[in-house]
């Protein structure tokens, strides 16, 4: 069958070319977006006397029946079809005839596509909003749960100081929560209606863009037709937002494996999201994280492969851009699996308090809270630096940790150290005593998730 476009060209075309050619493989998951576009085309086209009331009734009952035959299963997709656009006007002629024929009078597909991608994604962003914020309320009751629960903060994964779980828990929060606010606002941008820009020029037809822009909830239209049909910045935005949200995902999926570890055992995952071995039965592999980790490797992908895709292409449409949905589709179905996973994952887990704390009292993460207690007593830091660094240097020498070093070796060192010390070192007190705003203070870690279940209430 000639193609839709046969007009110079007889419009038949090898079937491997065509193949090759063809977008509805991965396009019609657009359908639904592509119909509503129409339907509001059609409206357009009417409240502007190009086509007929009854017309726009007869082409908005056409494309009403194919959604429905869409959304029920009865009418499949024919993959004969170029894509997506093409698909829906040919069904709608074959139902209602050469009113059908209509439909596509000051529009190109051109246009309706940056339409249907801007729809498609920006209803992902809602989507993948809330699963964030699902995986940001778990991570804040956890937090809540343990927020006095010691364990050893780290730097260059080496034991450093002393912080709370749920202070380390709320890190993960505050990186999530930009994310929300980075995928709001590209969804700002992204909210701009590209239809009635046409092919590239714009169009010789009376239209009225608001209106169409106004029924598919636009805030605004594309100021200039050829920047409307032709920027995908919208679709890198949003896989840069991605990028940016599963390189959190792997940090904190990354930790799980770590801290689910024999080496650590500070937590332990829920059988429902670990995976045994096929050999080694008493294997508990951490897969779910794993895989969120490793599936970040292949958003980046996405991202890269638009963004190396538009670099050079000259304005304005290029059929090199068909390619942007693939990557993009894939990254929001990645993204979308792995917060399904992880908020589960993070509510199921049992955190071992108890191994936590053991870890907290070796290392000597107790040696800043040292050093201040000496700066307390009126020695400038980097004296009291050097004295403490003496004193751990001793213990290590002993087989001793600062808690159990008896006063009269203290004095040795310094005759400002007096029985109190005991307690300023006491791994509780330097928790304790990081009152500072962001500290790792139980005050501060319960202001941070009061904080954050407010902007979740508001959002
Ligand atoms: N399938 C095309 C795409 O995904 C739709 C636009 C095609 N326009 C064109 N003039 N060939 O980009």
């Amino acid at each position: 069958m000639p193609k839709l476009w046969a007009g110079v060209t007889a419009g038949i075309t090898d079937p491997v070319a065509d193949d090759f050619n063809s977008s509805i493989r991965f396009d019609r998951r657009m359908y639904r977006q592509d119909i509503r576009g129409s339907m509001a085309h059609a409206a357009m086209l009417a409240a502007r006397g190009i086509i007929s009331e009854a017309e726009r009734d007869c082409l908005t009952d056409g494309l009403a029946g194919i959604l429905e035959d869409l959304d029920s299963g009865a009418l499949a997709f024919d993959l004969q079809c170029e894509d997506i656009h093409m698909f829906v006007e040919q069904e709608l002629t074959r139902r209602i005839g050469d009113t059908g024929k209509k439909l596509h009078t000051a529009r190109s597909r051109n246009d309706q596509v940056a339409l249907d991608l801007r729809m498609y994604l920006r209803e992902e962003i809602t989507e993948i909003g809330g699963l964030t914020e699902a995986l940001i309320a778990a991570l804040s009751d956890a937090a809540e749960a343990h927020k006095a629960s010691i364990m050893p903060g780290y730097t260059h994964l080496q034991r450093a100081q002393p912080v709370s779980f749920g202070h380390y828990l709320m890190a993960y929060a505050m990186m999530l929560l930009r994310d929300l606010d980075r995928l709001a606002d590209c969804k700002k941008r992204m909210n701009v209606s590209p239809i009635g820009c046409c092919a590239l020029a714009g169009t010789t037809y009376d239209t009225d863009r608001q209106m169409e822009a106004e029924l598919l909830g636009f805030d605004s239209i594309a100021l200039n037709s050829m920047d409307g049909v032709s920027d995908r910045d919208f679709a890198v935005e949003l896989l840069s937002a991605l990028s940016i949200e599963m390189m959190h995902l792997s940090r904190l999926a990354e930790e799980l494996i770590l801290w689910a570890s024999w080496e650590f055992k500070f937590i332990e995952l829920s059988d429902a999201y670990t995976t045994g071995s096929s050999i080694m039965p008493q294997k508990r592999n951490a897969d779910m994280a794993e895989l969120v980790r490793g599936k970040t490797g292949r958003v980046y992908g996405d991202l890269i492969g638009l963004l190396t895709t538009l670099k050079g292409l000259p304005l304005a449409y290029n059929k090199d851009m068909q390619e942007d949905k693939e990557g993009v589709f894939d990254a929001c179905d990645t993204v979308k699996m792995c917060l399904r996973v992880f908020a589960p994952m993070i509510a199921t887990m049992q955190v071992r308090t108890d191994n936590m704390l053991r870890a907290a009292q070796t290392g000597f993460i107790n040696a800043t809270d040292l050093a201040d207690y000496l700066v307390r007593k009126g020695l400038p830091f980097r004296s009291a630096y050097k004295i403490s660094g003496q004193i751990v240097a001793r213990c290590m020498a002993e087989g001793q940790v600062l808690e159990t070093l008896p006063l009269a070796a203290y004095r040795e060192f310094s005759p400002l150290f007096e029985e109190d010390l005991y307690r300023e070192i006491d791994l509780k007190t330097c928790v304790e005593k990081r009152i500072s705003e962001g500290g790792t203070s139980e005050a501060s870690v319960e202001k941070q998730i009061a904080y954050v279940r407010t902007v979740l209430e508001h959002d």
